[in-house]
């Protein structure tokens, strides 16, 4: 069942252009000129409404739940927190009857996500899941949501299950800022004609594989790794680099490029790689200077960046790209290299890629 792949993982990341037209299908029409998503159709009000936008999550669900602030904030203009799902429900957090919680669960099975849901449901929250289980727990216990529909993940790090999740909440964030008004028809258009055309894009990134297997051959033995990345690439780059610590067993540390000089930026050195997500965009520039910064300090730098870059790829030590699209999902393809590089260094070292130490696929309990 492993589809001639010799892990899941590895079967589960070259899956996800397909996985991608099944998440969009029957939702984004052929023309990219409309999104329909019946859960929010159906709760029109309740997202209209809402005072505030709560993602409550953990893990990899978790940094979904991240890029969705910057989408919802961004392109919906509603206030938007982010809780760990463990953390929020042992505290006593403030929830108005107004509030939308949105759960993120791959399993839908999470035991705190579970609870956390319990208690924002208590305090008369509308509560949305984004899930990939069908009839699971967690899509038992939410008012309504949306299935990512990326079919079944063995592998325990997640791979196609974040980017389904992250297609979710682009879909979610692009109707409702059409509902809102909040959107011009051109930007509209972009992204959902982007979101068409991943398949395909996230198809060119995976060619990269055998460069991206001898980067990582290059990197093997490496003790630590940061991830930098801005604006929605700072929670990829955490994302990142949770996979390679969850199936390599090396330390990694996810960090927004610009936080790097108030601390972190002291780990520096010849045996501190870096992986810099520096696409096209509004951050650009300003992530220019932090890979100076860190060359100056005789750090190694792996850029991701978007294709025809010259100036980022010249100054970093290797280079992989990515197509260009719009700004807002760029952690779509962003992601995929991060994956396949913890994959491989994963193998390199031996490692039980699919079943590492320690972790179970669903956590059901606290
Ligand atoms: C990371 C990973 C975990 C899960 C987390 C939440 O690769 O798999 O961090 O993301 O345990 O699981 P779900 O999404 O099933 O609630």
């Amino acid at each position: 069942e492993k589809g001639g792949y010799p892990h899941f993982m590895l079967k589960e990341i070259f899956e996800q252009p397909r996985t991608i037209t099944d998440c969009i299908r029957g939702r984004i029409n052929v023309k990219g000129t409309n999104v329909v998503l019946s859960g929010i159709l159906d709760n029109k009000e309740r997202f209209l409404n809402a005072r505030r936008i709560i993602f409550v999550a953990c893990g990899t669900s978790w940094h979904a739940g991240l890029i969705g602030e910057y989408l919802f904030e961004d392109l919906c203009g509603i206030e938007v927190k982010v809780e760990y799902a463990s953390e929020f429900r042992y505290r006593n957090p403030v929830i108005h009857s107004d509030d939308v919680v949105i759960a993120i669960s791959q399993s839908g099975e999470t035991a705190d996500t579970l609870a956390a849901i319990e208690l924002a449901k208590s305090k008369g929250a509308f509560v949305y899941g984004i899930c990939n289980v069908v009839g699971s727990s967690i899509a038992r216990a939410t008012h309504s949501g949306t299935y990512i529909h990326v079919g079944p993940e063995i592998g325990v790090a997640s791979t196609k299950a974040f980017t389904g999740q992250v297609t979710v909440l682009v879909m979610m964030a692009m109707m409702l800022a059409k509902m809102k008004g909040l959107i011009d028809e051109e930007k509209y258009r972009e992204v959902l004609r982007g979101l068409i055309a991943m398949p395909d894009n996230i198809k060119e990134v995976l060619d990269q594989h055998e460069h991206i297997q001898s980067v990582a051959s290059i990197f093997t033995y490496a003790r630590n790794f940061l991830y930098l990345g801005r604006g929605c690439n700072y929670p990829t780059a955490m994302e990142g680099a949770l996979k390679l610590k969850e199936i390599s067993y090396i330390h990694a540390e996810g960090c927004p490029a610009a936080e790097m000089k108030h601390g972190t930026i002291a780990l520096i050195d010849q045996e501190m790689p870096t992986i810099v997500i520096a696409t096209n965009g509004s951050v650009y520039e300003k992530t220019i200077s932090n890979i100076q910064e860190i060359k100056a300090r005789g750090g190694k730098v792996i850029v991701v960046v978007t294709e025809g870059d010259c100036i980022v790829a010249e100054m970093a030590d290797y280079c992989i790209w990515i197509p260009k699209t719009a700004e807002c999902i760029t952690p779509l393809l962003s992601s995929i290299p991060l994956q396949l590089f913890a994959y491989y260094i994963a193998v390199n070292k031996g490692r039980n890629v699919d079943q590492p130490r320690n972790l179970a696929k669903s956590v059901t309990v606290e």
